[in-house]
């Protein structure tokens, strides 16, 4: 094992095929590799209200979701963020390290609050530091994500720097964001200068894991295309063009150059009707799998408690350390 592993994925909605190309699949194959932890994070999940129930229903989807794509819990810990108690008590520390100014910067803050920022939840303001602490209370070092969370990354660099000159040289370490294969930033269906996202309120806007082989279809078939002949890649000129061909490479497993150059002479409509087929076939077995796995809610949340335990058991010596590094007065300090 060459470092541990820490990722995070929330139970808004169902997944989409941006979560399982820039993020799942790879955290699949580092398996292989890593020691990994594998979080579904219902705190963070909370900044943007649901109601308890679907809350639930989410949470044990997203689970389904990441056993049928190949997460393995034999080998990884698999677990829900609520369920360990590190995160929040981590987060709370880092709150007292970390400058305000540096969570001003975030770019996902001021998308997400927009123009209501005064009445935007503290919660929302703090996201980036509670993901600071999920992954620095596992000492994880690398940590797979797409693009978009390139930013809160650096800042995790920032607040673990930042607690380590204060209180505990070299504790932590600077974990490594790792940011995989082709599909790194996958755009909506209809507009691909967008983000394919779970808060976009088009389902037709994403190919949901959940998706059959009808709905796969036709959200392709209504794709937006644009008027140009044949295929290329140009993301300022042609964001649609260059979505589809990077989606096709992602799904194909091969560079996306040579997709584009195979199919230079393709025409939208036939393009995407060969797409479909090929997310069809990639992603029919998942969906099937996570149907099966949904039918007993029973044995996912006992894969879910036996990774609580197992998590808890990671965080309880560096809480330990941390706390008493703080200066906080501890059993163990006699
Ligand atoms: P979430 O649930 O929004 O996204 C989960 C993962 O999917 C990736 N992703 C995408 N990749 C490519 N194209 C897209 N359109 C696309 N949309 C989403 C995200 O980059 C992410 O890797 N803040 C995290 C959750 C988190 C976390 C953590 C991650 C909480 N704590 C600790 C890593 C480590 C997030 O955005 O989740």
């Amino acid at each position: 094992m060459t470092g541990r592993i820490f990722s995070g994925v929330q139970p808004t909605h169902g997944l989409h095929l941006g979560n399982y190309l820039g993020a799942i699949r790879n955290w699949v194959t580092l398996q292989d590799e890593y020691d990994c932890i594998y979080c579904i994070v219902d705190l963070h999940a909370l900044t943007q209200m649901q109601d308890p129930e679907a809350m639930r229903a989410n949470t044990r989807e997203v689970a389904a979701a990441l056993l049928a794509a190949g997460i393995d819990p034999a080998r990884s810990i698999l677990f829900v963020q609520s369920n360990v108690q590190a995160h929040t008590e981590l987060c709370w520390f880092f709150n007292c390290v970390t400058p305000m100014g540096w969570l001003n910067r975030m770019t996902q803050f001021k998308e997400k609050a927009g123009k209501n920022r005064e009445n935007a939840p503290v919660g929302l303001f703090d996201y980036p530091v509670l993901q600071a602490a999920d992954i620095l209370a596992y000492k994880a070092t690398h940590v797979p994500v797409g693009e978009d969370q390139k930013q809160h990354l650096e800042l995790s660099r920032d607040i673990a720097g930042a607690f380590n000159r204060k209180f505990a040289d070299g504790f932590f370490p600077l974990p490594e964001p790792l940011i995989l294969g082709e599909a790194t930033r996958v755009m909506s269906l209809r507009d691909g200068t967008k983000k394919m996202s779970k808060s976009d309120p088009s389902d037709m806007s994403r190919l949901n894991l959940t998706d059959g082989p009808d709905a796969i279809a036709l959200k392709l078939q209504k794709a937006k295309s644009d008027s140009i002949d044949g295929l290329s890649l140009d993301a300022e000129q042609r964001p649609e063009a260059t979505n589809l061909l990077t989606i096709y490479a992602a799904l194909a497993e091969r560079p996306v150059a040579d997709v584009a150059a195979a199919h230079a002479g393709t025409q939208f409509s036939s393009f995407k009707r060969q797409l479909a087929d090929l997310a069809v076939e990639r992603l029919g077995a998942m969906a099937a799998e996570m149907r099966r796995l949904l039918a007993d809610p029973g044995q996912i949340d006992a894969v879910l408690a036996d990774g609580a335990e197992r998590a808890r058991a990671v965080t309880e010596p560096i809480m330990d350390e941390v706390r008493e590094r703080i200066g906080f007065l501890t059993p163990r300090c006699g």
